[in-house]
């Protein structure tokens, strides 16, 4: 087994990554946890099982590399199981688990969607912890309580500090309770790194290909392997009851095509909810835009307006640039906005 400080070492070593002291300050508290889950499990006659160890809530600003910890930890573990993933993909799972239950008449519909989860990981990986809406506060709150008796450590990142989730969110008094549980059950530590360390993989290098082809192809392969860095899933939106889907996504970056977000019918509430989920979008094959697909081009206008207020960085292919994108139908005049906002978001200090 490989610990999780000769991982980072190796990976220092090879230039994968810089070496930086508050992520290297990160790597003793994971390894707490792996060194408590290698220890045989001690089950006496009357015993119960002892308790897990206290998982990890890793939080911090954006690009400081918690979720290249936690996957480094999650690789770390060997035999142990794991399971890491995304928050939203894990509570539509845990919705999805809930409304079968209450299907097949279980009054607690929490409980067997809990014991499952239980029973194929002993660690429980979740990136970018946030809670937007009250149901998942109650649900998630007692979700965790469940793991905990069964001894499923849990460790997530966050940007925020536990006291700030759901921050401003209707009832959050009932959420308080298990702010205090987090804390009890999670060590609660902050990534202090000066670096955004995403930033500086995109300082100097260009975000806008044009034209579309092979070239621009295999640049924006490039960009999206260094910067997602691991396997992709799709990240399913919930938005006003309706899905949205992009069709991939991992620590924060997303790729789509022009038509997988403008060629739907999508609206501004689809865009937000992406700028606030997102914080790089790769999107490919921007077309020349003209009358004929109008509405394509107003979507468009939109995204990026949802995009530039979310300070989402943008890496695209297009047909061409920014300015020449959509010369003639109409809206025109407001596509100028569009295509300067294309051409600020290419700087390289732009969003910080
Ligand atoms: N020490 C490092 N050296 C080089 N690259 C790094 C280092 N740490 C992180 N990175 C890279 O920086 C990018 C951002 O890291 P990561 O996704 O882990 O940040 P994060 O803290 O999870 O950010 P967010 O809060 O936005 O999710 C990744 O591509 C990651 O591989
Ligand atoms: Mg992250």
């Amino acid at each position: 087994m490989t610990g999780l400080i000769s991982l980072y070492d190796t990976q220092v070593a090879d230039g994968t990554l810089s070496r930086d002291d508050a992520q290297e300050a990160v790597l003793p508290h994971f390894e707490r946890i792996r060194a408590a889950l290698a220890e045989p499990v001690k089950r006496g006659f009357f015993r119960k099982a002892s308790p897990p160890p206290k998982g990890l809530y890793l939080w911090g600003g954006v690009g400081r590399g918690k979720s290249m910890l936690m996957d480094m930890f999650v690789d770390s573990l060997a035999d142990i199981p794991a399971r890491r993933v995304h928050f939203h993909a894990f509570m539509q799972e845990i919705h999805a688990g809930m409304h079968k239950a209450r299907k097949d008449g279980v009054e607690d519909a929490l409980a067997p969607v809990a014991a499952s989860v239980i029973k194929s990981a002993r660690v429980l990986a979740f990136d970018e912890m946030q809670i937007t809406d009250i149901t998942d506060a109650m649900i998630v709150g007692r979700l965790f309580d469940l793991l905990h008796e069964g001894g499923t450590v849990v460790v997530t990142t966050s940007n925020r500090h536990p006291d700030d989730l759901y921050k401003d969110g209707l009832n959050r008094q009932l959420f308080l309770p298990f702010i205090a549980h987090i804390k009890e059950q999670l060590e609660v530590w902050e990534l202090i790194s000066p670096t955004d360390y995403r930033q500086n993989r995109l300082e100097g290098a260009p975000v806008y290909f044009t034209p579309i082809g092979p070239e621009a192809r295999a640049s924006i392969r490039s960009v999206w392997n260094d910067l997602a860095g691991g396997t992709a899933d799709p990240l399913i939106l919930q938005v006003n009851g309706r899905a949205v889907e992009l069709p991939a996504f991992r620590n924060g970056v997303a790729r789509a095509s022009f038509y997988d977000l403008c060629g739907r019918m999508l609206g501004p509430a689809d865009y937000l909810a992406i700028a606030e989920e997102v914080k790089v979008l790769v999107l490919e094959d921007i077309p020349r835009l003209s009358r004929n697909n109008f509405n394509e081009a107003k979507r468009f206008v939109t995204l990026i307006d949802a995009l530039y207020e979310g300070k989402v960085r943008l890496i695209c292919s297009a047909a061409a640039e920014p300015e020449m994108l959509y010369v003639e139908g109409e809206g025109t005049f407001e596509f100028e906005r569009t295509a300067s906002r294309l051409r600020e978001m290419q700087d390289q200090d732009w969003g910080q």
